[in-house]
């Protein structure tokens, strides 16, 4: 099977290798745009990944069987579209379905309309409706744009002129004003394939900038897997109450959801809620849930673009363990650093069970990931590997999974 990836980040970098290790040979991937670390390991194209015409035409001159989108972006653009209007199996739903991370306003209708358990939010479109909301649900306040904002559409605080400030730079697109949910957050990806869902393993992603959970919120600084604390039939209650329900209530509204559905829970005092849907994998997460993949993964994406996923087996996981260490450059998530170079990845790599997926020149540059029988052997790996990195200004967390056994 002839495998065309899009996408430029350590997600697809951890996508690529977890291809190769379950049994896709590396001369059959083909990655656009890429990075220097996934042209180190398969072919790579130059491609504008929200340009439908080019990616449509990349996907027929390389022949590929199947198409997998990385990014939030090109699904939004309908790339996924576009290459099905043309019959190419793609793993990545239609425009009209990943709005489901491109509004969250849409997100939370569908929601209502399948009864799937999540937080209390106005939708509000002038400041006035945004002040009236706060003082209803009182502090700590929490604001979300409706529309992509790269990770800085949502903010979380007791200061309210805080609220109103971010409510303002984003009213115009519309804002959501939404309940605090008190608990612990988890990442749970499904592979659908527009009728059925297949549950992968649980990650817990680290949002905040700085240790001890300070700063602003990112893309996601590291993660873990699996989640040792989640409570027994955790996958199973999130398969039932909320993935199953939303793909179904999509494909009522005739916009099936082919792709991953990435839902982002928070387990409350009052039980699970959901706080987001992505329409892709998480970045840094998928770098530890397919780390541990046991399974064909070309063959799983392909049974999900192509409506298969209730025939044969569900994905599989080792028991290891897995740890991912991100490292930014110096000022991300607030500002923007320029290119320095980055040195020592050969070293960390050269470290038994430690992997580094590679990201962009600057903001998250690259993701290290150590796998390990325990929680423990596996970030001792990671931070080992991080420790023979190095890049002026970066920086990292050091307590990525630090309380976890
Ligand atoms: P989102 O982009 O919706 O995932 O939000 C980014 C982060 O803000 C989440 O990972 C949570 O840490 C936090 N957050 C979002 N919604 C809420 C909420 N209703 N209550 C508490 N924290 C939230
Ligand atoms: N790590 C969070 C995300 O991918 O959206």
């Amino acid at each position: 099977m002839r495998i065309l990836v899009i996408g430029s980040g350590a997600r697809e970098h951890a996508i690529v290798k977890s291809l190769i290790r379950t049994g896709t040979r590396a001369e059959d991937i083909v990655c656009a745009p890429g990075n220097e670390g996934i042209a180190s390991e398969v072919e790579t194209r130059e491609v504008d990944q929200v340009d439908r015409l080019a990616v449509v035409k990349l996907a027929l001159e390389e022949r590929v069987d199947l198409v997998v989108i990385g990014p939030e972006a090109p699904l939004v653009a309908g790339v996924a579209d576009a290459l099905r209007e043309q019959g190419v199996a793609v793993f990545g739903p239609n425009q009209d379905a990943a709005q489901l991370e491109g509004s969250k306003n849409f997100a939370k209708e569908v929601m209502a309309a399948a009864d799937v358990p999540t937080g209390m939010a106005h939708q509000c479109t002038t400041m006035e409706e945004v002040e009236n909301a706060l003082d209803q649900f009182g502090a700590p306040f929490v604001v979300k744009a409706d529309g992509l904002a790269a990770g800085k559409g949502v903010i979380v605080t007791s200061d309210k002129s805080a609220a109103l400030e971010h409510a303002g730079v984003y009213i115009s697109g519309g804002v959501l004003v939404e309940e605090f949910l008190d608990g612990r957050e988890v990442s749970l990806f499904f592979l659908a394939d527009g009728k059925t869902v297949m549950p992968l393993s649980p990650a817990q992603d680290y949002k905040r900038a700085f240790e001890g959970d300070e700063g602003p919120n990112t893309g996601g600084m590291g993660a873990y897997s699996p989640i040792p604390w989640l409570p027994e039939g955790f996958v199973e209650e999130v398969t039932e109450r909320v993935a199953q329900p939303v793909i179904n209530e999509l494909a009522r509204r005739g916009t099936e959801f082919v792709g991953l559905l990435y839902c982002g829970l928070i387990v409350t005092d009052r039980g699970l809620r959901v706080i987001e849907f992505n329409a892709r994998f998480g970045d840094p997460e998928t770098q530890v849930v397919l780390r541990r993949l046991t399974s064909n993964l070309a063959e799983l994406l392909m049974r999900a673009a192509t409506g298969k996923l209730d025939v044969g087996p569900s994905a599989e996981f080792s028991k290891r363990k897995a740890v991912t260490v991100v490292l930014a450059s110096e000022g991300y998530p607030t500002s923007t650093a320029d290119y320095r170079e980055v040195v020592g990845i050969e070293s960390a790599e050269s470290i038994e069970d430690v992997e580094v997926c590679k990201a962009g020149r600057v903001g998250r540059v690259l993701s290290v990931v150590g796998c390990g029988d325990s929680f423990q052997e596996a970030r001792t790996l990671a931070y080992e590997g991080m420790s023979r990195i190095s890049l002026q200004g970066g920086h990292y967390r050091n307590d990525i999974a630090a309380r976890v056994s």
